[in-house]
């Protein structure tokens, strides 16, 4: 077969595998309602590196403030091993099919950073276990806040987590030697899912103005589409300022002081969200200070937005990696499962801890705090809150 054929077969393959994927899409069902549920499963799933030790922590700290729904058997914890680089490289898979029934046994899951790899690695360069998680259990909705209040910023990133670049991210193709594809993918269904999410969350939260970020003076067809799209679904929310920006000035204004601040809500496509929220995350100490949340409508799932630092326990230093992005991802868990008090507390003892009191600083080394010590002292800060 000649190359032109080859790559249109996969071409074809690929359509007709999103063209299903559409459908799924049409045919899901509403938001899940946790409050209707005899018992919330929490999966706890460590990753890699540093991660089983950061989530280990996060989960005392969960178990400590559900200790009486536990009880109740209103809340059940469930520790998912196995999601860890050797293993997923032992079965060729992005998620091992026994990890991923365990996955979709739970409600929500704590997720910790896993390793993802890329050409030249000493691992084969496999699909990343978060992009797979997300497309498997349809966690489109990727919400990342970040606040520095005395810098005027509050601003919650909607980013779309399963369409994009990322759809096909490993499914592009060589025509030959010389000429590569790779694929962008934007569908009606799954923009509209995440405009909605962005608008409905700033008609709860008060809020006066969400802003499109694209390129679609480029991008065309995807990103074209995307816009349209979520202008289209902001004129049902009347109250609310819709405007629209270019990726590439809006990564600029995010570092002019006055201009930043009258940023709110963002929606982005998948890959500019990736890259503006870890700039996002800068401005408040780092991607090691913020959590994320991936939404979808049976499942969710929370994580940190750091990496796995595999260095860290070369050096025999895990147990000195900072928890809390995870901890914090926590939060956002245990608010989004509707237990709001418990969040805010715990939400409110970890900024006293990171930024107000500081008895302990994690500096990743000896000289600093152990993610146990760290944790401990947000439990006992939670305690007198
Ligand atoms: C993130 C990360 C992931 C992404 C990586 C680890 C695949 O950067 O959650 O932002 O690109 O989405
Ligand atoms: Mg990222």
């Amino acid at each position: 077969m000649d190359k032109i054929q080859v790559a249109t077969e996969k071409f074809s393959e690929l359509i007709r595998s999103q063209l299903e994927r559409v459908e799924r899409m049409k045919a899901e069902k509403d938001f899940i309602d946790y409050a209707k549920l005899d018992t919330i499963i929490i999966g706890v799933v460590g990753g890699d590196g540093i991660g089983p030790a950061i989530t280990a922590e996060a989960h005392r700290i969960m178990e400590y403030l559900l200790e009486d729904e536990v009880k109740a058997g209103k809340v059940e914890f469930r520790v998912i091993d196995g999601l860890t680089i050797e293993n997923r490289v032992k079965v060729m898979k992005a998620i091992p099919d026994d990890v991923m029934e365990q996955l979709k046994a739970c409600h929500v899951i704590l997720k910790g950073p896993t390793t993802t790899p890329r050409a030249g690695d000493p691992w084969p360069n496999i699909e990343s276990a978060n992009v797979a998680m997300r497309k498997a259990l349809d966690l489109f909705a990727n919400v990342r806040p970040v606040k520095v209040p005395e810098q005027g910023i509050d601003w919650t990133f909607f980013r779309e987590n399963t369409e994009g670049s990322y759809a096909l991210g490993s499914n592009g193709v060589h025509v030959d030697d010389d000429l590569a594809f790779d694929f962008c993918v934007t569908t009606t269904d799954g923009t509209e899912r995440i405009a909605r999410a962005a608008f409905e969350y700033a008609k709860k939260m008060g809020k006066k103005r969400v802003s499109i970020v694209t390129k679609a003076n480029v991008v065309k067809t995807t990103d074209g589409k995307f816009l349209r799209i979520c202008k289209e679904i902001g004129e049902e929310y009347p109250g609310i300022e819709v405007d629209d920006w270019y990726i590439d000035i809006m990564t600029a204004k995010l570092v002019d002081e006055k201009r930043r601040q009258q940023f709110q809500v963002l929606i982005l496509p998948n890959l500019y969200g990736d890259i503006l929220t870890d700039e996002a995350a800068e401005f408040q100490g780092g991607v090691g200070t913020a959590g994320s949340s991936n939404m979808g409508k049976r499942y969710a799932m929370f994580e940190a937005i750091h990496g796995s630092a595999p260095r860290m326990v070369e050096e025999n230093r895990a147990q000195y990696a900072d928890p809390c992005s995870i901890i914090r991802a926590a939060a956002m868990l245990l608010e989004h499962i509707g237990f709001v008090e418990k969040a805010e507390r715990l939400t409110r003892a970890l900024d006293k801890c990171m930024f107000e009191e500081k008895k302990l600083v994690i500096t990743g080394r000896a000289d600093g705090a152990t993610g146990a010590e760290f944790a401990d002292y947000v439990m006992e800060t939670i305690r007198n809150i």
